[in-house]
């Protein structure tokens, strides 16, 4: 089966280490990881093993990660959910989403009122449920709505069920989401319906009203393509379900992992984008480090049961939004690097990519995966960084390598890819010589520049040749090089001979049974 699956996790506000601008944020120090790491409660062996600690300016990391690992900056001017999530799908924001420490301006207001036909009360941030305590009762004798917000860029809208059902609060929420676009296109405008006597209760029926992406996401880009974009907990919201094709609801991230293992046991093809966001809502603004910590310990453990369901085609990433340090006194989000993982059959163990400049890079690496052109998504693959190649694409790395043939004397012209055991490829061309002998094949070259790497383990082998300038032939390699292939590789290693389109691949002990064999130098 052809089917390909990945799997992007975020953890919801946990950054790494503060960013540069850090300081622009009021952030300078902040780090979420580095806050809960120590604290007895933290013990995560499989995030561990596949090389959290071993990203850039984490520290603590292991010796042969299992996982590619990489820090990635946030582009955009935010440290939102929003924001962040935005960016992990390559739309990358140029200003944060506005926020209304002193209230919505006159003229949102007035239209607002002027389009539902009610007067509005509060209009500052403002606690939900001390809100309804003190103009619940002004709302009902004067049925003005009540608007407020809060240090997130929100536009909620709170009224009691009596006055205001709940299909009309709707339908002024849909109002106020139409008036709030552009300049002041706040992230969620929110119905807080309510009941009963002062001091009034909330009712279940919340419901956010989220602005759509301003650009194309990977969502987008996978959906439009006929992959699966399925959501696991409050992406669709995210993404105002905007390229979903299949959404889970989740009640926290035991919940979301759970749902989240049991979508692995099924098939699919394309995208599963899960966010826990308890690290965040539960731990990081309550400032818990405990909490947070002991939030880690059981992710590691759940993340414990879905590394064995993962299949052949399968890639898991880990990464985050921002951070929430807990361990700062401010109880918001903080500007912070976010850590990227990536661990799978297809994936090369222990490769670092280091530090890159957007989280957009994932939505660049997830399309590539996929084969999707980028469109208008931003953001730079690592695909090539880690995939271990597959065979077609082993040919035409080899075929790439054969343009850098020298070959004056002959005409002839050979490239090869060498795979190693661990992933890596080293190309190789022919290297001629006016005096010819010393000539040395593609294949030793490729073998030799991996050797002097030190690499002495080797899966596969591609070869291209031809007359230079014309298209690849059969080219088998000659006696000299299958004896030098010998010395490092098995019977089983495969050579795969032919073009990018057309290739065979024989076992290394059928092209050539019975080679000298180094241990015969200490007979007799
Ligand atoms: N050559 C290779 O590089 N690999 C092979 O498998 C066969 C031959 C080169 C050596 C020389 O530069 C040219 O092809 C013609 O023999």
């Amino acid at each position: 089966m052809d089917n390909k699956r990945v799997f992007l996790i975020v953890l919801d506000s946990m950054g790494i280490g503060e960013l540069p601008d850090a300081c622009r944020w009021n952030d300078e120090g902040s780090n979420t990881l580095g806050a809960i790491r120590n604290h007895p409660a933290f013990d995560c062996p499989n995030l561990k093993q596949m090389g959290l600690f071993n990203i850039e300016g984490v520290g603590g990391g292991v010796p042969s990660p299992s996982g590619s690992y990489a820090r990635l900056v946030e582009k955009s001017l935010g440290k939102d959910t929003t924001i962040g999530h935005w960016e992990i799908a390559g739309l990358v924001s140029e200003r944060p989403l506005p926020t209304y420490p002193e209230g919505f301006p006159e003229e949102v207001i007035s239209e607002f009122e002027s389009r539902t036909g009610r007067k509005t009360l509060c209009n500052r941030p403002y606690s939900g449920t001390d809100v309804i305590r003190d103009y619940g009762k002004e709302h009902l004798e004067t049925g003005a709505l009540i608007v407020y917000t809060s240090a997130d860029s929100v536009f909620q809208i709170a009224a009691h069920e009596d006055l205001v059902p709940v299909p009309e609060l709707y339908r002024y929420c849909e109002i106020a989401r139409e008036i709030l676009q552009g300049k002041h296109g706040v992230g969620r405008v929110i119905a807080r319906p309510f009941t009963g006597e002062w001091p009034f209760t909330r009712t279940a029926n919340r419901h956010d009203y989220s602005l759509l992406p301003p650009g194309e996401t990977m969502l987008d880009r996978l959906s439009s393509n006929g992959f699966d974009m399925i959501s696991v907990g409050k992406i669709e919201d995210i993404f105002a379900e905007r390229g979903v094709t299949e959404g889970h609801r989740i009640t926290g991230n035991r919940d979301g992992m759970e749902k989240t293992i049991a979508i692995a046991d099924r098939d699919f093809n394309g995208l599963c984008f899960v966010n826990l966001v308890d690290f965040d809502m539960k731990y990081g603004h309550r400032n818990d480090v405990e909490g947070y910590a002991r939030a880690m310990t059981e992710f590691d453990s759940q993340l414990g049961e879905l590394l064995p369901k993962l299949r052949e085609n399968d890639l898991l990433m880990i990464t985050a939004d921002h951070g929430c340090d807990p361990s700062t006194p401010s109880t918001d989000h903080s500007r912070e690097h976010v850590p990227f993982l990536v661990f799978g059959k297809r994936a090369r163990r222990g490769v670092d990519m280091k530090t890159r400049p957007s989280f957009a890079d994932i939505s660049a690496t997830v399309l590539a995966y996929f084969g999707l052109p980028q469109g208008e998504t931003s953001g730079n693959s690592m695909l090539d960084e880690f995939l271990i190649p597959d065979d077609g694409k082993l040919m035409r790395m080899a075929e790439d390598a054969r343009k850098m043939s020298y070959c004056p004397y002959s005409g002839f012209s050979v490239g090869a890819a060498l795979l190693t055991e661990d992933g890596e490829v080293f190309t190789g061309c022919n290297i001629e010589s006016a005096t010819f002998t010393p000539t040395v094949c593609a294949e030793r070259t490729a073998l030799f520049k991996a050797v002097s790497e030190g690499k002495r383990s080797f899966s596969k082998i591609a070869i291209s040749g031809g007359k230079a300038g014309e298209e690849g032939q059969f080219c088998a390699p000659c006696g000299v090089c299958r004896q030098m292939l010998s010395e490092f590789c098995g019977p089983e290693f495969q050579v795969l001979l032919g073009t990018g389109s057309d290739f065979k691949s024989y076992p290394l002990g059928e092209l050539l049974p019975h080679f000298f064999q180094k241990d015969q130098l200490n007979q007799g």
